[in-house]
């Protein structure tokens, strides 16, 4: 199954490149990178910096090289002057390239792909190991050849260690050989095009110190935030530490750099490990992040010892996330996808405050939190339940601000923000800029609060999921209140219609912020919107009902609950205004069938990647056409199903059957740009269980987000969302795998096509293996397993003891 560049080692878990394309450098930074959910380090070049400086961008991204290391949850203030206003927004900052690393001969240059030939090339990321490796073979100048083997971890043991371990081979010479380091802080954000206007100078005050016992030191603060980050080396070649005495140092502008000359023998290699420790001011309780930073430094073991614990700490849960197929490249494809998910949701994040970026710790996006963890979360969850509660609980320490911005726009509850960081405010800048034109448009994706709904979903599903009703009564069930309250009172009694509408607000599809020529933004009843806070209405209801009467009674003194208002959300769910066309399918919105049609969405902006800013270059609008960027309606079909979508319409006094489904379903696909990652994922799942032969074409199109070269947008940050729908899909939608309270239900529909798959997954505590093809899926339930549980199939139970299967 094609997908996925690179190639697949016959396990398939090994992603390599083995020829090196500066074109497409940037992108293999991002999708070789590293995280292990507190740090992220871009796959970059260590010796570039000092053989090829004119290639390492400082700030801009015309370069070869953009080295990159982000702390997650870490922001910044950027701030820009758009059309006369301050535009502000939280920002990850770029972390000062603490991976420098480069050999040469004395006298000659610094080895590097610029200025050595490259005679052999190998970049990889090892997905079992959790390791990035490179290979580079290069002859100099004097025709002589030495040959580098990097292996760089950041390790899951110790959050806030990264290594970086060379094997330099002298194939046809010795001597001696000078060994180059150092931290450069003399870096901006600088790789998102549209983010270029930002300011972009997060680093202040860089200060380079080394200590007696040898270790360098590069502390700094942030622009606007009062954070003090500290980033501490050492440097170890052939497992001894390096004495300062030995070291040459020399600075440039905010960098330092340090030089050691050595003897190398023929074919003997010589190891040099670099062990970096970042750790800000919010890490350390009492320390400066200074000697904290030194302290992990120096009392770091040796790096093959930090690459056993590394491994330990990796292996366990890699091997139960991992997929198996014996299609290689399918299995390459889904499990680089799980590896970069596994690297976000981590057990360290788990236990930070920390949500999920939309685009990885990057820059993209500027590190925010949206919606996405909507996509992410079940995939992050899937074989270890307890790492949802990191980012769940992420959203619970900012209910508060959640409750301030629903009272500052007059409403009552929780109103999340769209665009979330560091407070929990919204994020969303007022304008963004268009690259195409150097224009800013208007930006009114805060308008987006189906968020709010998002997160209900994740609570519901992630307690299915876990069982756990500790975390649904301590913390789960309040929020679900809140955002039913703020749901209730956007809702607004239509005295003509009889129903309630919700306007003001943006569906997903983001090409539609308002109606043409209208003084404010905003659209009425968009259809995903008003189905969700259908769900939503009714789920926090149920939730109360389900409570236990003790923590009821808790929850309703501690967030005054009146008596009546779990009613008043069932009378607003079933009365809630969903538009249609005249043939009884879907409208997005209200209106949205006055607005112009266009003959063939994918042509209409050629060349460009996104049709908005081309419009805005000619002085128009998206929203003045019928004109979708990603899925909105059929965004209900991904997550209801058709048969959820039927029910809360039915219950809400529509009539809605099967045909206006389907119609439904065309209507959109019809106008569809695909302009975000998530659109043909989304597309793939909404129509699983009726067109599997489309769906399964949606889904190798899928597979090529990030992974085709000078395409898309990975080089800024990967597309977290799309990545883990994928894994959705496979296993929500093909094979029918859902959580209940009581029982998974498994009713698998595999496209035909879609070679065989081996996943495992966690339901309550309870560990299952799927195995399915389009002649059979089955499920194993563990032989460890403690209980007999209920697999629900499309016309009976039945009950599965550890070690037994049920075949479908
Ligand atoms: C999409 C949003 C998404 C965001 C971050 C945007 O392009 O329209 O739905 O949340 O990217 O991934």
């Amino acid at each position: 199954m094609r997908g996925i560049d690179g190639s697949a080692d016959d396990h398939g878990d090994v992603l390599s490149f083995d020829s090196f394309r500066p074109d497409d450098e940037l992108r293999r930074e991002s999708i070789l990178g590293l995280g292990n959910g507190a740090l992220f380090v871009r796959a970059s070049a260590p010796e570039a910096r000092l053989a090829a400086p004119c290639s390492v961008s400082a700030n801009g991204i015309a370069s070869q090289h953009y080295p990159g290391i982000y702390r997650a949850g870490l922001y910044d203030l950027s701030t820009a002057k758009a059309n006369g206003a301050i535009v502000r927004t939280a920002s990850v900052p770029r972390l000062p390239n603490a991976t420098v690393l480069a050999i040469r001969r004395p006298g000659g240059a610094w080895l590097g792909s610029n200025s050595a030939e490259l005679v052999e090339y190998r970049h990889a990321l090892d997905l079992c190991r959790g390791l990035a490796l490179r290979t580079l073979v290069l002859r100099d100048a004097s025709g002589t050849t030495t040959q580098i083997d990097e292996t760089r971890f950041v390790s899951y043991a110790n959050p806030f260690l990264i290594v970086l371990r060379w094997t330099v081979t002298a194939c046809d010479w010795e001597g001696l050989i000078d060994i180059g380091t150092g931290t450069d802080a003399n870096v901006c954000n600088g790789i998102v095009d549209s983010q270029r206007p930002l300011e972009s100078a997060h680093i202040v005050d860089a200060s380079h110190a080394d200590t007696v016992d040898g270790l360098s030191c590069a502390v700094f603060r942030l622009a606007a935030i009062p954070v003090t980050v500290a980033v501490a080396a050492r440097v170890d070649v052939d497992g001894q530490r390096t004495d300062v005495a030995q070291w040459q140092a020399w600075d440039e502008e905010h960098a330092r750099f340090r030089l050691v000359r050595m003897p190398i023998a023929r074919r003997t290699p010589l190891r040099i490990d670099r062990i970096v420790a970042v750790k800000t001011s919010r890490d350390v309780a009492s320390a400066h992040p200074v000697d904290a930073a030194c302290n992990e430094v120096r009392g770091a073991p040796h790096a093959s010892r930090l690459q056993d614990a590394h491994r330990r700490a990796w292996t366990p849960g890699w091997e139960q996330s991992r997929i198996d197929s014996e299609d290689a490249a399918l299995r390459l494809a889904l499990n680089v996808r799980a590896f970069h998910v596994r690297q976000t949701v981590s057990p360290i994040s788990a236990h930070e405050d920390l949500g999920i970026p939309a685009r990885g710790w990057q820059e993209g996006y500027n590190g925010h939190v949206f919606w996405d963890d909507l996509f992410v979360l079940p995939e992050g969850a899937r074989t270890q339940p307890a790492l949802a509660k990191g980012p769940l609980m992420y959203r619970y320490e900012r209910l508060d601000a959640a409750r301030r911005a629903a009272s500052s726009n007059g409403l009552r509850g929780a109103l999340y923000p769209w665009r979330s960081a560091t407070t929990g405010d919204e994020e969303t800048p007022d304008f963004r800029y268009n690259p195409l034109d150097g224009h800013w448009m208007r930006d009114n994706t805060h308008l987006e609060r189906h968020v709010g709904a998002s997160i209900a979903w994740n609570i519901v599903h992630y307690v299915r999921m876990s069982g756990d009703d500790v975390y649904l009564r301590t913390y789960g069930a309040e929020m679900m209140v809140e955002i039913a309250r703020m749901w209730a009172s956007l809702s607004k009694l239509n005295a003509t219609s009889g129903r309630y509408d919700i306007g003001g607000v943006i569906g997903p599809d983001e090409y539609h912020d308002g109606y043409p020529g209208a003084a404010a933004p905003g659209l009425l009843n968009n259809a995903y919107t008003n189905v969700m806070a259908m769900w939503t209405l009714r789920s926090a209801r149920d939730i109360l009902d389900e409570l236990p009467a003790e923590d009821r009674a808790a929850l309703v003194r501690k967030v005054d609950l009146a008596h009546d208002e779990p009613e008043c959300w069932r009378t607003i769910a079933s009365r809630l205004s969903v538009p249609f066309f005249d043939d009884g399918s879907i409208s997005q919105f209200e209106g949205f069938d006055t607005l112009r049609e266009v003959s063939d969405p994918r042509s209409f902006s050629p060349g460009h990647s996104r049709t908005d800013w081309f419009v805005e270059t000619k002085g128009g609008t998206t929203n003045a056409w019928q004109l979708v960027k990603q899925p909105d309606v059929l965004m209900l079909f991904y997550l209801l199903r058709e048969r959820g979508v039927r029910s809360l319409l039915e219950q809400a006094g529509y009539r809605f059957g099967r045909e206006a489904a389907q119609r439904s379903l065309e209507q959109c696909l019809g106008r569809m740009t695909h302009e975000s990652s998530l659109s043909r994922i989304v597309c793939a799942g909404a129509l699983a269980g009726t067109d599997p032969k489309k769906s399964l074409a949606f889904f190798r199109r899928a597979l090529e987000t990030d992974h085709v070269p000078a395409s898309g947008s990975a080089q800024e940050g990967l597309h977290l969302g799309s990545h883990a729908s994928l894994l959705n899909v496979v296993l929500h939608h093909y094979a029918g795998v859902r959580y209940e309270t009581d029982a998974i239900a498994f009713e698998p529909g595999w496209p035909p096509g879609l070679p065989r798959v081996r996943m495992g997954f966690n339901w309550r505590g309870q560990r299952f293996v799927l195995c399915a093809d389009a002649a059979k899926a089955e499920l194993h339930a563990a032989h460890d397993n403690d209980r007999t549980v209920d697999v629900r199939l499309a016309e009976r139970t039945v009950c599965v003891a550890p070690g037994d299967s049920v075949n479908v």
